[in-house]
């Protein structure tokens, strides 16, 4: 089947970089005489038909730009035998013959029915937490990280000041690869994470932590860091009984949200180009139902059906690492 109109939508969590791909897709898709068409509101919009006319210009002031401006929603109606219909027939009745999804693993699986139902289709991988087993990177992990980073480093500052102990919550409720790589970049003294730390006993975690921090005591450190996964859960909880354990003064800092906003790093701004451009070559081969990803720093590309089926483990190194480094 001949493709002349693509559309574009972004799913799921928002991810700095998702702004700068769609750009990619639209501006890569026009070069090569496609039409484009924005989905706004991901799966939810598709169903609610909020599509929208994509020129060159209307991604002019994208590259540099937080959070998806075609914005995103989590749609219930979707994942129905009768919602994916739905979408279908909707975006053929404005003759979209394919669609690019920029999202995580669960806008995969939408994307897969998709094209089940005769509309091809082409992720691009995009969510803060970089858990989608088949490609190495995800688009918006460097940028959280780096706004981790940055917040980890001001929080430094003031435990040393206080020879106090931050236990920090960063993003990750069931992958914890922002903690462990904030974790070595910040000089954390430990890290929980939900691969590793999940089936741990809540009493056994605050015996490492103040174990640690004894340890820490005895060889003059003024500051204490860990770096706790949102899945781990219980953070504020966790300070109160350290602190009461050890007599070091230990507050807990949730860093939230504000690691998904802010302007896209280098790092996801250039992959954000090279996927959309890959995403668009690959419709123009007439390959479809594939997932645009990163492995070994080269722009490559995976059936949706294996990468979803495939299981991604963290580095068992790295996680060393941490312990290694803090002493
Ligand atoms: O998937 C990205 C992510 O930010 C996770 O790290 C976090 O657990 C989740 O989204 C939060 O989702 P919501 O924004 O819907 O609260």
């Amino acid at each position: 089947m001949e493709i002349k109109k693509i559309g574009v939508l972004t799913s799921g969590g928002d991810a700095p970089g998702m702004n700068a791909a769609v750009r990619s897709v639209v501006r890569c898709g026009l070069a090569n005489g496609f039409e484009m068409v924005g989905v706004e509101r991901g799966y939810h919009g598709l169903l609610r038909k909020e599509f929208v006319e994509l020129s060159a210009r209307s991604v002019s002031n994208f590259i540099q730009r937080g959070g998806t401006v075609l914005q995103t929603a989590r749609s219930k109606e979707f994942p129905t035998p009768e919602g994916i219909k739905k979408g279908v027939a909707n975006a053929k009745e404005i003759g979209i013959d394919a669609m690019v999804v920029i999202g995580g693993d669960g806008s995969f699986r939408g994307a897969q029915k998709l094209t089940e139902n005769g509309l091809p289709t082409i992720g691009i991988p995009a969510t803060i937490d970089n858990d989608i087993s088949c490609t190495d990177y995800t688009l918006g992990f460097d940028t959280a990280m780096n706004i981790a980073m940055d917040c980890v480093d001001k929080l430094r500052d003031t435990c040393t000041s206080h020879e106090r102990c931050a236990i920090v919550e960063v993003m990750g409720r069931g992958a914890g690869y922002i903690a462990l790589e904030v974790g070595i970049a910040t000089g954390a003294e430990m890290v929980l994470i939900p691969e590793k730390d999940l089936g741990t006993s809540r009493s056994d975690l605050i015996d490492r932590i103040v174990n640690k921090l004894e340890e820490g005591r005895k060889v003059g450190k003024k500051h204490h860091i860990i770096i706790v996964a949102e899945g781990i859960e219980g953070s504020s909880e966790m300070a109160k009984v350290v602190e009461q354990r050890t007599g070091i003064e230990t507050r807990a800092t949730i860093l939230g949200h504000i690691q998904r906003g802010g302007a896209p790093t280098v790092r996801d701004r250039v992959i954000a180009a090279q996927m959309g451009m890959k995403a668009i070559e690959l419709l123009k081969q007439g390959k479809s139902n594939r997932v645009v990803i990163m492995k070994a720093d080269r722009i490559e590309d995976v059936d949706i059906n294996e990468g979803l089926a495939m299981t991604k483990t963290i580095s068992e190194d790295d996680y060393a690492l941490v312990n290694i480094l803090s002493k």
